[in-house]
């Protein structure tokens, strides 16, 4: 297979089991192909972060295969753990600083991220000056940095009030439809998996499975009027039916 054609993350059979016995995952085909968005929503508890931090190498699957064939991976979740004594420039040139790059090009890599959040004004405020958006922004702007292949996000905007998080959604899908990076974002908003994503994916309750996998075809760029559209409705509601067939 080409590199092209492979997918960027793949799981096959996957099933997580803990220590303490409790089965989190179970059975779980998922691929992302490059240049896909695919949005993971199910209950609480359904094991979605276990999928995420699988896919991150932060833990280990107990059975089944994953296959991750992005270089360059990154990951933004809902707290944007930001240093709080470095500025927003400061924080996002940190990834270059960690991978050795010199300190002229991570300043200017920093410095474009910035810009592609729209932040450019604020690079050397601190996240104590920032709003929650704002530091939600520079978390994403530390993600892009690197150029990844594929973002991994665990329920970014969950903590965001409703007009920040509507904003963000807006500014993630231009991000994706620029740079072009295969996606997985776990959420529990139903019309925030159907705004970004390319594909939902719905899980059931814990042990999770995949339940449903429905196609989004709207085109990108995407308008925030989209919500409006009796097409979003149309599959928002048949995605809000797969998740609450599969209600225990
Ligand atoms: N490190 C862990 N040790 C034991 N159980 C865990 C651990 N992490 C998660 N779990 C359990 O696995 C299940 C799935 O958790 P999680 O993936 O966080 O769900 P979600 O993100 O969908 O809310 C839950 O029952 C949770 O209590
Ligand atoms: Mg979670």
């Amino acid at each position: 297979m080409t590199a092209t054609t492979r997918a960027a993350l793949e799981f096959t059979g996957v099933s997580k089991v803990f220590d303490t016995g409790t089965t989190a995952l179970s059975g779980v085909d998922l691929s992302v192909a490059p240049g896909e968005f695919v949005a993971v929503v199910g209950p609480s508890g359904c094991g979605k972060s276990t999928l995420l931090r699988l896919a991150s190498g932060l833990d280990r699957v107990t059975d089944g295969t994953l296959e991750v064939a992005a270089d360059t991976t990154s990951f933004v979740f809902q707290d944007p753990t930001l240093l709080p004594w470095r500025s927003a420039l400061g924080n996002v040139a940190l990834v270059g600083q960690l991978r050795g790059v010199g300190k002229k090009e991570r300043t200017a890599r920093a410095a474009d991220a910035l810009a592609l959040v729209g932040l450019t004004d604020f690079a050397k405020s601190f996240p104590r000056q920032l709003s929650g958006g704002m530091r939600m922004r520079v978390s994403l702007a530390r993600a892009l940095v690197a150029d990844p292949q594929l973002a991994l996000f665990d329920e970014p905007f969950g903590a965001l009030d409703e007009i920040t998080r509507l904003g963000m959604q807006t500014e993630l899908q231009r991000l994706f439809q620029l740079r072009g990076f295969a996606g997985l974002f776990i959420t529990h908003s139903v019309s925030e998996a159907v705004y970004l994503s390319t594909r939902v994916v719905v899980m059931t309750g814990r042990p999770g499975r995949i339940a449903a996998d429905i196609a989004v075809p709207f085109a990108h760029p995407r308008s925030p009027e989209l919500r409006y559209t009796p097409e979003f409705a149309a599959l928002t509601g048949e995605v809000s039916h797969a998740l609450e067939g599969h209600h225990s």
